[in-house]
Parts: C-alpha cells; sequence; structure tokens
C-alpha cells in the first residue's frame, strides 16, 4: 500500500497542504518547530482515526479555528481508497470514498508503522508505553482488536464505578463476569502477539546488535493466573481482590496494569541495557513488527520514520539504512539535516517551513 495524495487543512500548524508522495522514500525535512511531526501524525491520524501525541482531539485543529480535516488516496493492490478524517465541533468524523463510515468500515485500507524519539524509552519507561505498543501494534494487523481494547476500558470503567459507589457484592460479582470476559479476550491477543513477535524480535537484535546480547521479550500480566485467559480464574482473582480494590477505589491488577519484559542475558533490561542497546532493541522490535505484519496480513504497511536517525549511532543508523534498502514499502522520513539521509534514489524530498509543505527539486 503507498500513499498517493495526503491533503491537510487547518490540521496542527498548516493551513492547507498537499503532497503526492513518490511510492518509495520521502524526506521530509526543514528546521526544528517547521510541522514535520505534524506531517507524519496527520498521516498517523488518517491510518488509525487515533491522535499520536495529542490527547484531546481539539488540540489538531489549527489555533483560531473551529475543524480540521486530512484526505488522502491510498493504493493496494491496484485500487485506490480515498479516506478521509476530520473534526467538527469537537465531533470526530471518518469518510471512506467520500461516505461516512464507521470505524469497522473504514480500516483496512491503509495500515502504518510508526517510529519516533519516543518509543526509545520503551524499555525503561513506564509499563503504559509497552501496552500501547502492544495494543497498536496488534490493532495494526487486526484493526477489531480497537474493540477489544475499549470494550474491556468499559467494564474496567464500570466496575471502579461501582466500587466507588460502595455498590452491594452480588452487583460487583455480575459486573466482574463481564470484565473477566473482556480481559481473557484482550490477554489472549496480547500473549498471542508476543508469543508470535518474541523469537523474531531476538533475531534481529542478535542481527542487529550481535548475538551476545541474548534478548528475550515476554508478556508479563500483572494477574498471574493460569492460563493468563482463563475467565473463571480472572473473575475469582478479581473477587478476591475486591476488598483492597474498594478501599482504593480502583481496580488495582489487570490488564491495565500487564507489562511486557525486555530481558537481556536474563536480566531486566530494564536496569542493565545501555542506552544504545536499548536503541537497538527498539528498532528491532519495530522491524520485528513490519515483518509480522507482512505475513499476517500480507500486505506491508507505510513506515513512518520521525527524527530517528539523530536517535541512533552511525553503526546502527548504517544498519536503519540497510534495511529500508531492502524494505519494499513505502516510507516517510524527516530529518533536520539532509545530508544525513543514505538514500539518493527513488525519493522525493519534501521542505516544511512554518507549516508549509514544498517539493524540492535536486
Ligand atoms: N493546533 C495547532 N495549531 C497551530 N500550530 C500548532 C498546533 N499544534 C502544534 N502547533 C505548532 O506546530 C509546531 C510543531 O510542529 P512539529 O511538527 O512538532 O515540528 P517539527 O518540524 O520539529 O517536527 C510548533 O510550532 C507548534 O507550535
Ligand atoms: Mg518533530
Amino acid at each position: 500500500m503507498k500513499v498517493t495524495r495526503l491533503a491537510l487543512r487547518d490540521f496542527r500548524n498548516f493551513a492547507e497542504a498537499e503532497l503526492r508522495p513518490h511510492p518509495r522514500f520521502n524526506v521530509i525535512w526543514g528546521e526544528n518547530g517547521q510541522g514535520k511531526t505534524n506531517l507524519l501524525e496527520a498521516m498517523y491520524w488518517l491510518s488509525t482515526l487515533r491522535p499520536l501525541r495529542a490527547s484531546r482531539l481539539r488540540e489538531l485543529v489549527r489555533w483560531g479555528h473551529k475543524a480540521t480535516r486530512v484526505d488522502g488516496e491510498v493504493e493496494r493492490e491496484g485500487l485506490v481508497h480515498r479516506l478521509a478524517v476530520e473534526v467538527r465541533d469537537g465531533d470526530r468524523r471518518a469518510l471512506r470514498e467520500g461516505k461516512q463510515a464507521r470505524a469497522s468500515q473504514y480500516f483496512g485500507a491503509l495500515a502504518v508503522v510508526m517510529f519516533t524519539p519516543d518509543d526509545v524509552g520503551m524499555v525503561r519507561g513506564s509499563p503504559e508505553l509497552r501496552r500501547r505498543f502492544v495494543d497498536r501494534a496488534i490493532f495494526t494487523g487486526r484493526p477489531a482488536h480497537l474493540a477489544t481494547v475499549v470494550d474491556f476500558r468499559r467494564a474496567l470503567d464500570a466496575r471502579n464505578r461501582l466500587l466507588r459507589e460502595s455498590a452491594p457484592d452480588d452487583l460487583v460479582d455480575v459486573y466482574e463476569a463481564t470484565l473477566a470476559q473482556q480481559a481473557a479476550r484482550l490477554m489472549a491477543a496480547r500473549r498471542a502477539y508476543v508469543e508470535r513477535i518474541g523469537p523474531r524480535f531476538a533475531e534481529i537484535v542478535a542481527a542487529v546488535a550481535g548475538a551476545e546480547l541474548g534478548v528475550e521479550l515476554s508478556y508479563r500480566p500483572s494477574l498471574s493466573v493460569d492460563p493468563v485467559d482463563d475467565p473463571a480464574a480472572l473473575h475469582a482473582a478479581w473477587a478476591a481482590d475486591r476488598g483492597r480494590d474498594r478501599e482504593r477505589g480502583f481496580t488495582q491488577r489487570g490488564p491495565q496494569a500487564d507489562d511486557l519484559g525486555f530481558t537481556l542475558l536474563d536480566r531486566s533490561a530494564r536496569s542493565y541495557a545501555s542506552q544504545g542497546q536499548q536503541r537497538a532493541m527498539v528498532l528491532a522490535l519495530k522491524i520485528a513488527e513490519i515483518q509480522l505484519l507482512e505475513a499476517i496480513r500480507q500486505c506491508t504497511p507505510v513506515l513512518l520514520l520521525d527524527d530517528v536517525s539523530s536517535e541512533l549511532d552511525p553503526r546502527r543508523n548504517a544498519r536503519l539504512f540497510e534495511f529500508l534498502g531492502a524494505f519494499e514499502g513505502q516510507v516517510f522520513i524527516t530529518t533536520t539535516d539532509p545530508g544525513f539521509l543514505k538514500i539518493d534514489a527513488e525519493r522525493r524530498i519534501w521542505r516544511v517551513e512554518a507549516g508549509a509543505v514544498a517539493r524540492q527539486e535536486d
């Protein structure tokens, strides 16, 4: 799949912008604060209907304006799909082929994998980052996962509300049964994904950073029942936690507190991996995600690389470009320094300046 057209209206600092990207490499360059990441964010939003950085949709709307819209044309297996997403009066609308579409009808035309400097914090940062990675990665391969996440969240919110309202045990129990069903689906999906991506990840780290690293990726559910996705056992665990959760006013254990473990020679990479090793691990994880996606969906996602080169040392940067050379999909890569990108064929260069983008002839 390739993005063949991208148009922005009042999105972040762009008043109006239109690009016809190259099917292979697109180098987006400009000084800091000009809108490079915003441009990638527009594509990310078009693909996932979720903002990349913003916590509220309103943040995507250009200051002083009321609405924003991103339009895209995506070519997939010889067919052209038209996608659009907009925010108007605080509401989001997604359109496919010009018609309003529900999320379930919308997804599928465009899959993206994004790599940003923030991802480097994934090994050492909070578990939230790792949960978000795994749920987004599953979603990219299987959009229906979004409903699994949303249903679980809703059931969790319901239990938390009942606990705070001191609802009677038999009522909480009914909700816990539902919560356990939703949680089991979510945990099963996460476990299956980690089991599939883990070996690939370890292989790629070995290729990128040397076999001696001996890394392993594992799923660490906060509720350790066996099997992790047994609804009855999850239900029992929450029933047992109920008293303490009532005092806390929220559900402490469950998928909302799960984690991924990165280990390095059986030690926690969180405590022991060097900065360089962590970067290599995160890069390997993203590459594994792409390979898995190609295997699952039989399609190559569009790769969005935000300022990544600046995060890698020269040797790892060379590996990254080696990977990109072999990667068959479309790539958008932002940088402050075009000289840094070792791409000199099959590319288009875009200059971003103060919320405007222009194709640059070279
Ligand atoms: N909703 C918005 N309206 C107008 N400008 C915005 C909005 N959100 C962010 N910006 C501006 O966008 C710029 C940051 O763009 P960004 O894409 O992160 O830059 P970079 O080129 O460094 O990646 C900042 O100048 C910021 O003030
Ligand atoms: Mg940026």
